[in-house]
């Protein structure tokens, strides 16, 4: 077989990437390790900045986004007894959307005109370093299989085999890990809040955020390694309704059926460069972030949008400037967005040391009452623009 990009991972990096050329009528492939039905349930994150909205609008995959989706103002930033709103609108012009990132998944499958081949195993990139690089698998028939290329683009993730394609002489990785973890759950219940809540306490922090009118999604800060089963329904319900405020100022979190309930782990990692020869890497392919803030889906639109325009300059007019700078712009972005989720991840959290808690409360403070404070966290979290 043979195309022009041939595309590894069918997450929203891989699938927008390959709607993105499909617009601009580029060919390309898809092969993705796991079923559709594994890469449509995974639940992630489901807040879009102003930028990414932008990107999907334009690419014809804004109808459902804008129809279903929430567009807030801000967020809630709280510590006990005192809870602030950011109006990010009124700061910077610019909001987020809350649209789940299995809503956004779906609307790519649908959008889909590439072939996208589920359930491979093996995959392995070749020859990047030439004009002609292919990849190779084995289908879930048994039989092996050879898809020939003018580009690779390495969506796959972190644990895919396209970061590790680029040979250890070649990259180099920078990584954090954060000794805490999130439990999250999904629940059939009407969110408390109108927008989002970031809490912290002396606990440990708390998230309510929320999917649709019907569906509450809400994260507790945990000690990484911890395990769900720990945490029956009643212990979280009863940990958020105490650092989330329960019963002050009038205030109340409605309990209801918990339908998934996991724990992420946190940390923090950047490969560079984005770009080994013909192979490119974009999404979690090439960094992690945690998740405070909400910045991985938007990475990823980020990558797919900028890619996409670089790899048409070079495949339709054969001009490479654009791939040959894809890394810089991508990885410059992508430190701003690892920066950011650092610093709200390290201002929220409780390490159990009260010079930090110290801190941390006088960050918050400053945030809530310095209007340069409150627009430095909305510039970052409603979204700095596609190539800052
Ligand atoms: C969500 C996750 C986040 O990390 C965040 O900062 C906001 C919202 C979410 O999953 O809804």
């Amino acid at each position: 077989m043979r195309t022009e990009v041939a595309i590894v991972g069918a997450g929203p990096a891989g699938l927008l990437l390959s709607h993105l050329l499909g617009l601009a009528g580029i060919e390309s492939v898809v092969v993705e390790t796991r079923s559709q039905a594994h890469v449509a349930a995974r639940i992630r994150a489901g807040i879009l900045e102003h930028g990414s909205v932008e990107v999907l609008t334009d690419a014809g995959l804004g109808a459902r986004l804008r129809a279903e989706g929430h567009r807030h103002r801000g967020i809630y930033l709280q510590w006990p007894h005192e809870r602030h709103h950011l109006d990010f609108v009124a700061l910077t012009g610019r909001g987020v959307w809350v649209y789940g990132q299995t809503e956004l998944q779906k609307d790519l499958v649908a959008a889909r005109t590439a072939p996208v081949f589920y359930e491979v195993a093996g995959t392995r990139l070749h020859e990047l370093t030439s004009d002609r690089p292919y990849l190779t698998w084995t289908a879930p028939d048994g039989t092996a299989q050879r898809l020939d290329a003018e580009v690779v683009a390495g969506c796959d993730g972190s644990f895919g085999p396209s970061r590790a394609a680029v040979p250890a002489g070649e990259r180099r990785t920078f990584e954090r890990t954060y000794p805490y973890s999130w439990l999250g759950i999904l629940a059939g219940v009407a969110p408390s809040t109108d927008e989002l809540i970031y809490a912290w306490h002396p606990n440990g922090f708390a998230l309510h955020s929320m999917r649709t009118p019907a569906v509450s999604r809400l994260y507790l800060q945990v000690p990484a390694g911890t395990d769900p089963s720990d945490w029956p329904d009643e212990r979280v319900w009863s940990e958020l309704a105490l650092r989330l405020g329960d019963g002050e100022r009038g205030w109340r979190l409605t309990p209801g059926p918990i339908t998934d309930k996991s724990v992420l782990p946190m940390r923090s990692l950047v490969q560079a460069p984005m770009r080994y020869g013909r192979l490119f890497l974009a999404g979690d392919a090439a960094h992690i972030v945690p998740p405070t803030g909400a910045k991985g889906l938007n990475l990823a639109v980020a990558d797919a949008a900028l890619l996409a325009r670089a790899l048409t300059a070079a495949l339709r007019e054969r001009r490479w400037d654009l791939a040959d700078a894809y890394s810089r712009t991508a990885l410059r972005r992508a430190w701003r967005s690892t920066h950011f989720s650092w610093w709200m991840t390290t201002m929220l959290h409780a390490t159990g040391d009260p010079f930090d808690a110290e801190l941390q409360l006088s960050q918050l403070r400053w945030v809530t009452s310095s209007r340069a404070g409150a627009t430095g966290l909305a510039e970052n979290y409603a979204g700095l623009p596609l190539a800052p």
